[in-house]
């Protein structure tokens, strides 16, 4: 049975709630070892594929992510589609906390990280098309899901993908904001680019965990509440990739 959808769960979300008939598949690809074991099962009648960005404790930090071995995996497991889930900061007003988002951009602010199959030594360079980094199909179905789904979502945004593993300062949040930045988060590159390249659709539900640095009230960003944020936005994903497998 082939599989319909794959999910990415970033931070707060390492396994899929309600997954049926499960089996791990443990692989290993060209480009090393995916982040974990991927999380095959049944959501109704459809089968997906689920893998734990972070790994599933939570071991790997966001410029440490081997981006390439997870999409390369997933992409040899025969899967189509891809949705990450990034838990981001809010920049825009109608960003806060706890909004699900489906950004539409994308501005690429980290470095060091290994960007693309074709970097390795001899192989063909490939260039893509990015001007639109996501899928626009997967991102209509994913909305008309939401609407269906009666899951409250924002239609759009820029994800500005900084390197992490720390939070930005408030001079490096107000520079994005600057640069047309509606959200921030630390895994939406080079995963969207490398997705492009293997030919996946590819689109990111971003969980908004806090405000930016700078972006509200409060003079610093509280661990606890980014987790508690985060922990209340997840709990509509398995609802929202319900909706979309079933519709
Ligand atoms: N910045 C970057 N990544 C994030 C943030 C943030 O404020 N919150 C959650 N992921």
């Amino acid at each position: 049975m082939s599989i319909d959808l794959a999910l990415i769960g970033g931070t707060g979300l390492y396994r899929f709630p309600g997954l049926k008939d499960v089996e791990r598949y443990a692989t290993d690809t060209p480009y090393g070892h995916p982040s974990d074991a991927i999380v095959l099962g049944r959501v109704g009648g459809r089968r997906i594929a689920f893998l734990a960005r972070h790994g599933e404790g939570h071991t790997i930090p966001p410029h440490r992510v081997n981006y390439r071995a997870n999409l390369w995996a997933l992409h040899d497991l025969g899967v189509r589609r891809v949705v990450g889930v990034n838990a981001v900061g809010g920049i825009r007003d109608d960003m806060g906390p706890r909004v699900l988002a489906v950004p539409d951009q994308i501005i690429d602010y980290t470095h060091d990280r290994l960007t693309s199959f074709s970097d390795v030594a001899g192989a063909q360079v490939k260039h893509i098309d990015f001007s639109e980094p996501y899928s626009a199909t997967l991102r209509r179905d994913l909305l008309a899901a939401a609407a269906r789904a009666g899951v409250a979502v924002v239609d759009g945004g820029c994800y500005g993908a900084t390197q992490g593993p720390r939070l930005e300062t408030r001079a490096e949040i107000a520079r994005l904001r600057r640069d047309g930045c509606d959200l921030v988060g630390m895994t939406g590159m080079p995963e969207a680019a490398l997705a492009r390249e293997l030919e996946l659709e590819y689109a990111c539900i971003a969980l908004v965990a806090n405000w930016a640095a700078g972006c509200g009230d409060e003079a610093e960003i509280s661990l606890p509440e980014i987790y508690a944020n985060l922990e209340a936005a997840t709990k509509q994903v398995p609802v929202l990739v319900g909706a979309l497998l079933g519709g």
